[in-house]
């Protein structure tokens, strides 16, 4: 099917989105991000993750001359080398991607573009507080670059920084580095990176600056779950200090999400526009086995017109009536459903 026609079957809801696109909040204007404040946060609250900010320490910690190792990584990071030495942020398993493109390995500071790879791994796989990056098609990541550029894709919580921060990155690059990232990043494979587990209790959680970890010592523990989805590292360390690309993350859904959730991606015909297997064609991206929580807040933004590009305008009146509760059902869902490859290693 091609965007034509598929405009044509979403056309009549157009003036639903139009409604939807007015309630758009402004993300991280010029004076940096509205103060912390719970009470104005994005509904759903457990999607965005927002932090309680902690202000910088007065004295700087001590470096860390410790040098971390991996299982199988033939180098070893200090801690100031895996956000980022002379040649990048960590790359643990350089022989298991292609040879990245300087923009996506390095950045560049003197534009303030800070290396992909430091946020989203160089295999892509991302984390819950960003977004999965391989796997998509080159045509939709540069759509949705472009959307972020001038301004039409952003998030609907304004105190989420880190989406702020990636518009201003798309911003400051070129197209020919826009074309080398996405054809850098469609060249991976997606595979297997979430774990989705029904349950009535799910750990405890702190918001570490939008990722959630696991409490531990005498906070650790669970709780009951209520209409959430908790989203954690599988191991919080391997991912929050090391970022490790192998380290995958584990999702724990309220009991019977993912039967509802399915029946809900049935109703809402998602396979119309996402094909048959929901991997995705040109520029409806693959929505299988990714973070459910980044999808749960693309849903919402698209609820709240925060995302508007040309082609966002067709997720408009899908999602102008979905509640919270079928978001966590559909996300649920569409988080277990298998990758279509397997992890390598
Ligand atoms: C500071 C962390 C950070 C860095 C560095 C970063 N990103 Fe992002 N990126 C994000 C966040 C956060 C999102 C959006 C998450 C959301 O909307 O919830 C995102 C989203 C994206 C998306 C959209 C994915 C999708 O499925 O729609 C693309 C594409 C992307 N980034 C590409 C890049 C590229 C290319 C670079 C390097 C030039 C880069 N990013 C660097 C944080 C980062
Ligand atoms: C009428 C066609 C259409 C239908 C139906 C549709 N989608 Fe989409 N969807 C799209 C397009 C096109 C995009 C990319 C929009 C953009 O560029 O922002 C998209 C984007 C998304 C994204 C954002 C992915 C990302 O990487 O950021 C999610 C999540 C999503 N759709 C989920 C769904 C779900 C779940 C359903 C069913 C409940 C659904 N879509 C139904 C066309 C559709």
């Amino acid at each position: 099917m091609n965007i034509r026609k598929i405009a044509l079957i979403a056309g009549a809801a157009g003036a639903l989105f139009a409604l939807a696109a007015s309630a758009q909040a402004p993300a991280g204007g010029a004076g940096g991000p509205p103060p912390y404040d719970p009470s104005k946060f994005q509904k759903p609250v457990w999607a965005y993750a927002v932090a309680v900010p902690v202000p910088p320490p007065a004295t700087p910690p001590p470096v860390d001359p410790k040098v971390y190792t991996l299982p199988g990584a033939a180098q070893g990071f200090t801690r100031a080398q895996i956000r980022g030495g002379a040649d990048g942020p960590a790359d643990w398993y350089p022989k298991e991607h292609p040879v990245m493109p300087s923009i996506v390995q390095k950045g560049d500071p003197t534009r303030r573009v800070i290396a992909c790879s430091l946020c989203h791994y160089p295999n892509g796989k991302g984390r819950a507080e960003n977004a999965p990056i391989s796997g998509l098609s080159t045509e939709y990541f540069i759509d949705t670059m472009n959307d972020f550029k001038s301004g039409a894709r952003k998030s609907s919580e304004p105190q989420k920084g880190n989406v702020a921060t990636m518009a201003n990155i798309a911003k400051q690059m070129t197209d020919e580095e826009i074309k080398a990232s996405a054809d850098y990043f469609a060249a991976i494979a997606w595979t297997p990176w979430i774990k989705v587990v029904e349950s009535p209790t799910a750990p405890k959680v702190k918001s570490a600056a939008g990722l959630y970890l696991p409490l531990e010592g005498a906070e650790a523990g669970k709780e009951p779950i209520g209409q959430r989805i908790v989203e954690v590292p599988v191991n919080s360390e391997a991912t929050d200090v090391l970022r490790d690309p192998h380290s995958s993350f584990i999702a724990y859904v309220p009991p019977g999400s993912i039967a509802k959730g399915k029946a809900l991606v049935g109703k809402y015909a998602c396979a119309a526009c996402h094909a048959a297997d929901l991997n995705g064609i040109a520029f409806a991206p693959a929505i299988t086995s990714r973070s459910p929580s980044y999808m749960a807040r693309q849903l919402n933004d698209y609820r709240q017109g925060a995302r508007k590009g040309k082609a966002a305008q067709l997720m408009g009146p899908v999602t102008s009536k979905m509640t919270d509760d079928e978001i966590i059902a559909i996300t649920a869902y569409l988080a277990s459903i298998p990758a279509k490859a397997k992890q390598p290693g």
